[in-house]
């Protein structure tokens, strides 16, 4: 039997609901397949702001850094938006990804044919849709020095430094096309090589690794180009490898194509450590009302099953679980249309359980 140390920062607003949800899906998982979850919690964010005076206790570091993977629910809430940036909730989580070492954030943008109405897209367009971008997240511009507004002769000039080194892209684009080899071997690396020095250089440290990944079909695209074939072709993407702000800027675009924030996980890798969150945040205007979707929650906790455990066949199976859920009809409010099953948070992770035990 084996055995896996899971760090849990639920944080605020609606984090501990949806992070309890997925919990109890991840403990039926442990039994029906032999595994020990053993978890532990941790404070981050504002709740840990109100009992020890900062968004990241020394013990959460420490808690992390001794666990197998971190899972995170959400950050922030208006009873900490007059504080200073640097005391703010939201430090917790650039401080976490920094203790951690994380440098891949994995965004899944896939399309539920039952939820295709929710897309902003024609259903012809977004059928079929499933890819994952990984963005860089410790280099690029917005790291990179020179950074300043400084004067020159007279006149204000704003200055940032778009930077990376060959260590920095190696890591990303290998850790993409490791990625990519456990989905549907094709790659596509985002750059903008016909103007940008940094650019040339990533194009060529992607054709470098490529010779170590054989088997994983490679296109470049530039980024003006790729923001365009995602509404035009998005579901011909597999894997996704960009900077940081083309990532950020993609990564929105793919996402906001699948039309539901509260079904959107997200992975940030690293070569030791790696933590799983929600995409969306604290939702403090239902927060404590027991009707927020914990499917971006499970669904990242399907993303770990498969990255830091490689529990492959339980990570599929989750996936799936989701997918027959949704086809039955289940819908919390976020995703609700006439005709469905409303049902509230522990309707919809009851739901997903029954579903997983039909289906193992
Ligand atoms: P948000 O993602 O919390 O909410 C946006 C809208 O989507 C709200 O109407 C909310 O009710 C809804 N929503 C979000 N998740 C949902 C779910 N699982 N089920 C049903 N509905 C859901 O973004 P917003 O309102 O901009 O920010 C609220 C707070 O969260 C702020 O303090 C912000 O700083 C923080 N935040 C934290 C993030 C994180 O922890 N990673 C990310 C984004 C925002
Ligand atoms: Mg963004």
């Amino acid at each position: 039997m084996a055995l896996f140390k899971i760090a849990v920062l639920e944080g605020d607003g609606i984090g501990p609901e949806v992070v309890s949800a997925a919990l109890k899906v991840l403990y039926r998982i442990g039994e029906l397949a032999g595994h020990h979850f053993e978890t532990e919690k941790g404070l981050i964010g504002g709740s840990a702001i109100d009992e020890k005076g900062t968004p990241l206790p020394e013990e959460t570091i420490k808690l992390c850094l001794e666990a197998d993977a971190v899972l995170l629910g959400a950050v922030g809430g208006p009873k900490w938006d007059h504080l200073p940036t640097e005391e703010r909730p939201e430090r917790g989580l650039l401080g976490i990804r920094k203790a951690l070492d994380l440098y891949a954030n994995l965004r899944p943008a896939k399309v539920y044919e039952p939820l295709i109405e929710a897309s902003p897209l024609k259903r012809e367009v977004v059928r079929g849709t499933d890819m994952v971008v990984v963005r860089e997240l410790t280099g690029d511009v917005y790291y990179g020095e020179p950074r300043g507004i400084f004067t020159q002769d007279g006149k204000r000039v704003g200055i940032n430094t778009m930077r990376y080194t060959e260590d920095e892209i190696r890591r990303v684009v290998r850790k993409a096309f490791q990625i990519a080899n456990l989905r549907r071997k094709k790659l596509t690396s985002v750059d903008k090589s016909n103007v940008l020095e940094v650019s040339a250089l990533w194009r060529q440290i992607v054709e470098e690794e490529s010779k170590n990944f054989p088997e994983v079909e490679l296109e470049h695209l530039y980024v003006d180009n790729c923001a365009m074939q995602i509404v035009r072709r998005p579901s011909s993407f597999d894997v996704i490898v960009t900077g940081n702000i083309f990532g950020d800027i993609l990564s929105d675009e793919a996402a906001v194509i699948t039309g539901s924030l509260g079904m959107l996980p997200s992975a940030s890798l690293g070569d030791r450590y790696a933590l799983y969150e929600p995409v969306h945040g604290s939702a403090p205007d239902i927060a404590g009302k027991g009707v927020a979707n914990p499917i971006a929650t499970i669904l990242s906790v399907a993303l770990m099953l498969r990255y830091s455990f490689g529990l492959i066949r339980e990570a599929d199976l989750l996936e799936r679980a989701v997918e027959v859920t949704l086809e039955k009809g289940y819908r919390t409010p976020d995703i609700y249309t006439e005709g469905t099953i409303k049902v509230g948070t522990e309707g919809m992770t009851q739901a997903v359980i029954q579903t997983l035990e039909e289906l193992w």
